[in-house]
């Protein structure tokens, strides 16, 4: 098979605002694949300091050179995930006097991803953007399906808008440099789709681990692939939110709590989810949803992702209900936590019990 043939596409059909996704590798230096979603001539570029070295000359040189290209690097790190440094894009698109025929570009992980396309929803009341994510996780979630924004001190992607890009273009050679942390952070979000959606998907990501672990191109882009349709679906049937949606937030609240209590960054997102999958799958089975042997299943294939096992030892029932009090879900002070009703399928609960959730935040393994 050539290069060429290894690039597979999806859609996300939301009517007039419906955008293609783009797999494969090799796609940063294939013009065709990004000039057809440009609003107009004028570029601006969003990376930051630890992707620019790696492919942001890659990238340009990709570029026909009637635009007008210019970029942005700003530094790394979630803890900068933030309106100071999403006022740096707007500062730069001002001084660059660009219009809103302009098109925002964000080559980098999630943290960039959400920051430009919030950059983008607000600058000159909303202009184009395009995500070309370069982590697993990014490629996987993050850049499809336009939720944008920052973090605020009181709680994760507090501040934010949807924001629909004009294309994902997801360059799967971009994944050779990405540190084995962060894949294993990805894959907690590639499970995710498993646990919440496809059993058999689960099945083929328990026998695929270590061919993922050791990056064979076709099995993670088949993994990339089957984890982008199950999202593009999913956002097509509700894209603000409105019910299904919430279904991709498996593990989530109670991985929410664990980031914003340890700091920003000290656990990466995806393995704060990873343990917080855990953490629904042994409340689901306190509910009487989940067998021993279930939760046994997911505990296997955390574990074989590499994603941590056991909550922060600092971490007190009440650090994780402050947090979680705050959650997106919740509805009238009524905690909403999405559980597995069993494997392969989730639900949008409201009804949990106090004490059982204070029970196994009190008893949950902490390392
Ligand atoms: P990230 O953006 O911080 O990237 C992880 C690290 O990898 C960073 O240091 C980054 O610079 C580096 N990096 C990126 N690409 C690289 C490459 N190819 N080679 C080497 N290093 C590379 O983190 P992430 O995991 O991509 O994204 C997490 C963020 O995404 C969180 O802020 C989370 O809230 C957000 N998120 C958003 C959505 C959404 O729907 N918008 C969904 C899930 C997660
Ligand atoms: N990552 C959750 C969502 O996009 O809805």
């Amino acid at each position: 098979m050539s290069r060429s043939d290894a690039i597979r596409t999806l859609s996300v059909a939301l009517d007039e605002r419906s955008y293609p996704i783009h797999i494969g590798p090799g796609l940063l230096g294939r013009p065709e694949t990004l000039t057809p979603y440009l609003a107009g001539r004028q570029v601006m570029i969003v990376t930051n300091e630890t992707v620019a070295p790696l492919y942001l000359e890659a990238f340009k040189r990709g570029l026909p050179e009637e635009l007008e290209v210019r970029e942005v690097v700003l530094p790394d790190g979630e803890h900068t995930k933030t309106l100071e440094s999403v006022a740096r894009i707007w500062d730069a698109l001002l001084a660059a006097g660009f219009n809103r025929r302009c098109t925002l570009v964000a080559l980098g992980g999630g943290v960039v991803g959400d920051m430009t396309g919030y950059a983008a929803a607000c600058y000159q009341r909303g202009v184009a953007f395009i995500q070309v994510p370069t982590t697993l996780l990014s490629q996987v979630d993050s850049s499809v399906g336009g939720k944008t924004g920052v973090n605020h001190p009181r709680g994760k992607n507090m501040i934010g808008a949807f924001w629909q890009p004009k294309a994902v273009l997801i360059d799967t050679d971009t994944l050779a440099t990405l540190p084995s942390r962060e894949l294993s952070a990805g894959l907690a979000e590639v499970i995710k789709y498993g646990l919440i959606r496809d059993l058999d998907f689960l099945a083929w990501l328990e026998a695929q681990m270590p061919a993922l672990r050791r990056l064979d191109g076709e099995v993670l882009r088949e993994a990339i692939y089957r984890s982008c349709a199950i999202k593009a679906e999913v956002v097509a049937a509700d894209e603000t939110e409105q019910g299904a949606r919430a279904l991709l937030n498996l593990g989530h609240t109670f991985g929410h709590a664990i980031e914003a209590h340890q700091g920003y960054g000290a656990w990466l997102h995806g393995e704060a989810v990873g343990t917080g999958m855990l953490m629904a799958a042994e409340l689901s089975r306190r509910l009487g949803w989940l067998s021993e042997g279930d939760v046994a299943r997911v505990a296997a294939v955390i574990a074989a992702a590499d994603l941590p096992p056991a909550a922060p030892a600092d971490m007190g029932v009440e650090d994780f209900l402050a947090v979680m009090r705050l959650d997106k879900k919740n509805i009238d002070a009524r905690l909403r936590l999405v559980l597995l009703s069993g494997l392969g399928d989730a639900c949008l609960y409201d009804a949990t019990p106090p004490e059982r959730l204070e029970a196994l935040l009190a008893d949950f393994p902490r390392r």
